[in-house]
């Protein structure tokens, strides 16, 4: 689910089964359980209320396959919507073409690096670089350039909001048990599926590689089998203060979850705002 991940990798496939939206299609209880576990439960409606306050267009950056950008839409905001994998934004694009016309409008998808990125448009409101995207961008001079690059695309007091998982609370030794996620749904299939991840030791960069499988239960009995593999660099709470404020951001706040619950040890996710000087 980075940059180097080719476009049949089960990561890709499995997205929207393992990050399900509450807003598109039909969610039931195992989908806000799955959120919950991933302590995203609040993220869209996090994002949505940054946009209503700023008004004005959005950036995100690294849309995937829209979970974030359809309800931004839906809620009016006009949104470059950029993403590196083509194959995400296929799931995006097909998603969109299920909108009224007026949501479809509102979405400009566009295939681009966020460390090079160079649209046209430099008056952004609100720079969006939600749900670990930063953290799957795993080289820290990469990550540096995708902050300046969306600091360069705000207007003067335009805000920056991002969100990424809280390095302390995940393991940063070798897991190579591969134990079974609890058993999610196929949305393409119905299928019911587990994912087996294992990561290796966290380097010197601070990256890590996240790979396994995922067993899929088919209707005749057999088990499908496919692999996945990405590598994420894991961003410590004040590093990742001390890189915004080095785009030329200010830090606005720094958060342990959507809701603004103070961050501590346990967070687990860092989420923060700061806004263009
Ligand atoms: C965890 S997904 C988040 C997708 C979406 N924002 C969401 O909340 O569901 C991370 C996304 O970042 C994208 N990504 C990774 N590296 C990128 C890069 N260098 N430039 C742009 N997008 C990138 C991936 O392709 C993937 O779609």
């Amino acid at each position: 689910m980075n940059k180097d991940v080719p476009d049949h990798d089960a990561s890709i496939l499995y997205y929207d089964g393992d990050y399900p939206s509450l807003e598109i299609g039909e969610p039931d209880a195992g989908d806000v359980a799955a959120l919950a576990r991933l302590g995203i439960l609040g993220d869209v409606a996090f994002y949505k209320e940054r946009a209503a306050a700023d008004g004005g267009p959005v950036l995100e950056i690294g849309c995937g396959t829209g979970r974030l950008t359809i309800p931004l839409a839906r809620a009016g905001h006009e949104v470059w919507a950029v993403d590196v994998s083509d194959a995400m934004l296929a799931q995006l694009r097909a998603k969109l073409a299920a909108e009224p016309e007026a949501v479809r409008a509102r979405v400009h998808a566009v295939r681009a690096d966020a460390a090079s990125l160079d649209l046209p448009a430099r008056d952004f409101r609100l720079a969006a670089v939600p749900f670990n995207v930063l953290m799957l961008i795993p080289d820290f001079q990469a990550q540096r350039s995708t902050l300046a690059s969306a600091a360069a695309h705000l207007a003067p007091g335009g805000r920056l909001a991002l969100d990424v998982m809280n390095p302390l609370t995940l393991p940063m030794d070798e897991d190579a048990s591969a134990a079974p996620s609890t058993p999610r749904r196929n949305p393409r299939t119905g299928n019911q599926y587990v994912r087996r991840s294992r990561c290796s030791r966290l380097d010197e960069r601070q990256r890590q590689r996240i790979h396994g499988w995922y067993e899929e239960l088919l209707p005749d009995g057999r088990i499908e089998m496919s692999e996945f593999s990405y590598h994420w660099r894991m961003i410590f709470r004040y590093e990742l203060e001390l890189m915004i404020e080095a785009a030329g951001l200010a830090v606005e706040s720094v958060a342990g979850d959507f809701e603004g619950a103070p961050w501590t040890v346990d967070s687990r996710r860092i989420v923060a705002t700061a806004i263009k000087k």
